[in-house]
């Protein structure tokens, strides 16, 4: 087995999952109103918020970790201590809206990775303490011990991202397996007005599900699988949400705008993959757009 793949053991197992429900069941509470929760997972950014803020808390603590090596520049550590603290708060509120949206095994592992950030965060301030204190040593001895924790879990959050995929875009995956011709949606008469119809495409021999809308005259073609779990979108709705019409997934609720893919509301925070469209004698043709092509 290799090192991180022990992580996946964590994710199999159920026996902390009664703790883990009143955790999530607290953060959902917290973070109820809906633009906050947007506002944390970086709906309107784009791009998943956690990973972005991560950079201020991680940075500041490894710049630390270099100047209490050198005698010094050690008293301008505890600015980037203190910095790290700080932004440590956004970054774990962030982090705790994405996660209490994650699939079961992801959540499992989370747990673990913000119990050693909030063990990571109690060293830190105590470092700040001891230096306050004139202890340098034992100041340096907490940090270095947060340093490690907080690495440790930094990488079991690079795994939940990279091998259990969560915060990539699972549409974006999906889209990889069409090919690149035109695929004939049918009719355009049978499509229904404002209801998201499900189309396939002819992938490389797999086929790929499609949500199609018709609105009126004008035809939004989808990959299928939600960006945010894969959920069916062919089974959603079509909603103005916040003054667009969109695309809203059945499984928690992200909303795509049908003009663009962008999402308008969460837990998605990235682009709906969508196809490029044109109507022939009557019929609609769909396909990937040119970012998906070959040079
Ligand atoms: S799968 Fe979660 S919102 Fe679509």
């Amino acid at each position: 087995m290799s090192l991180l793949g022990a992580l996946d053991r964590i994710a199999d197992t159920p026996t902390f999952d009664k703790a883990i429900a009143p955790a999530r069941a607290a953060v959902r509470a917290l973070l109820r109103p809906q633009g906050l929760k947007d506002l944390l997972h970086g709906t309107w950014l784009g791009h998943p918020l956690h990973p972005v803020l991560a950079q201020v808390p991680v940075g500041s603590w490894v710049s630390a970790g270099i100047l209490d090596a050198v005698p010094p520049t050690r008293p301008a550590a505890a600015l980037l201590i203190g910095t790290g603290v700080v932004a440590a708060v956004p970054t774990a509120l962030s982090g705790a809206a994405d996660w209490s949206e994650q699939e079961v095994g992801v959540r499992r592992l989370g747990a673990v990775h913000a119990v050693a950030n909030t063990v990571a965060l109690g060293l830190y301030v105590g470092s700040l303490v001891a230096r306050a204190r004139g202890a340098g040593a034992l100041g340096r001895v907490l940090a270095y011990s947060g340093l490690g924790l907080a690495g440790g879990s930094a990488a079991i959050g690079g795994h939940m991202s990279y091998a259990q995929s969560s915060g990539v875009s699972h549409s974006a995956t999906a889209a990889r397996g069409l090919t690149h011709e035109w695929i004939d949606i049918g009719p355009m008469d049978d499509l229904p007005d404002r209801r998201p119809a499900l189309r396939t495409g002819e992938g490389q021999g797999v086929p790929v599900p499609l949500a199609v809308v018709r609105r009126g005259t004008r035809v939004d073609v989808f990959v299928g699988s939600c960006a945010h779990l894969g959920g069916p979108l062919a089974e959603g709705t079509v909603e103005q949400v916040r003054g667009a019409d969109c695309l809203v997934c059945p499984w928690h609720g992200s909303a795509f705008e049908l003009d663009e893919g962008q999402p308008r509301r969460g837990p998605a925070a990235t682009a709906q993959e969508k196809l490029e469209v044109r109507y022939v004698a009557g019929r609609v043709e769909a396909r990937l757009p040119g970012r998906h092509l070959e040079g």
